[in-house]
């Protein structure tokens, strides 16, 4: 029997190169060696976008087609939407009775997340997410969660969680442990947190004149004025994306940034080139699923069957586990 995987993804639009590097990477590697199951997190959009539901399955269709066209496979591995699978409703019912308000409102990302959503007040939806999150993870007793590092106090909230439930009622839940990518968290062309709606991501679905032309406005060591001055690959921007999309020759870019026999309009040319290379076969591949839609369909709906099968087994222990089975009278 093969070990766990669960992850997923928020549709609030399409992905960015720092999903790639923290998360969709490790997926399409484990794809053989793990059972995987993948979620599409519908309601976890709702935390902060309430009032824009219409766009949503728009923004499924979004991820959908981000996935298969980095490599996902709907052959290997299971997609589903988070709303299809009631037995994760029912698992957060349980899970929300083992969390302290204290400790909800101790996440680093939540609180994070509603500072830069401008909303004025964080609905119980919102701060208790995590608890959904981490029903996500155990309805399908999940071992291992690739995820990037913003996601990381979510992992850490679910093993708090399996923990907690194995204590009370008996051993349901593996502990499951976080996996972050080769870079955990790829700055934005700002050097912020690369954000969807921040206008500092570089998507999948740039073209390539996009990608030239947002790299070329990134942001690099601001102590390097003329190309002649020396400079620090450590708190550049630019050389981060060549440490995750150039590694290669990233030792080498940086001893000339140092010597300064490169310059960052150069730097950035070559960036450029790595990063549309790199693109190049996913923009294939979303061309070729855009236009055989069944692929999609067939995917979800093999996949919450799958995940439906597995979710009942698991509520099946939770309800005997938890003595909500009610054999004797019913
Ligand atoms: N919170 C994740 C994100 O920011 C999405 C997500 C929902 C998730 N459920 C999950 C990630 C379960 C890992 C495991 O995109």
């Amino acid at each position: 029997m093969k070990q766990k995987i669960l992850t997923g993804d928020r549709p609030t639009g399409p992905m960015h190169i720092g999903h790639y590097v923290g998360s969709l990477e490790n997926r399409i590697r484990l794809q053989d060696e793990y059972d995987c199951f993948f979620v599409v997190a519908d309601y976890q959009v709702l935390t902060d976008h309430l009032t824009e539901t219409e766009e949503t399955e728009e923004n499924v269709r979004c991820v959908l087609l981000d996935w298969l066209s980095v490599g996902m496979d709907p052959g290997k591995s299971t997609f589903f939407i988070q709303s299809k699978i009631p037995e994760i409703a029912e698992l957060t019912m349980y899970f929300s009775m083992m969390v302290s308000l204290a400790r909800l409102r101790r996440n680093p990302t939540v609180k994070e997340e509603f500072q830069v959503s401008g909303l004025r007040s964080m609905s119980y939806g919102f701060l208790g997410y995590p608890i959904s999150q981490a029903a996500d993870i155990l309805i399908v007793r999940s071992h291992m969660v690739p995820v990037g590092d913003d996601n990381v106090a979510h992992v850490e909230q679910t093993r708090e969680i399996a923990r907690k439930f194995n204590r009370l009622f008996g051993k349901v839940f593996p502990v499951p442990e976080a996996l972050v990518g080769t870079v955990p968290r790829l700055p934005g062309i700002d050097g912020q947190k690369m954000s969807d709606s921040k206008g500092n991501a570089i998507f999948l679905t740039d073209s390539p004149e996009e990608v030239r032309q947002k790299v070329s406005t990134a942001i690099t060591d601001p102590a390097r004025i003329r190309a002649t001055d020396k400079g620090h690959p450590d708190i550049c921007n630019v050389y981060q994306y060549h440490y995750a999309f150039n590694r290669a020759e990233a030792p080498y870019i940086a001893g000339r940034c140092r010597q300064a026999t490169i310059g960052c309009v150069a730097c950035k040319e070559d960036m450029s080139d790595k990063l549309n290379l790199f693109l190049e076969p996913i923009r294939e591949k979303r061309a070729y699923f855009e236009v055989r839609p069944e692929i999609m369909r067939d995917a979800l709906h093999d996949g919450i069957k799958r995940t439906l099968k597995e979710s009942r087994e698991t509520i099946e222990l939770v309800r005997e586990a938890m003595h909500f089975d009610y054999r004797k009278l019913l």
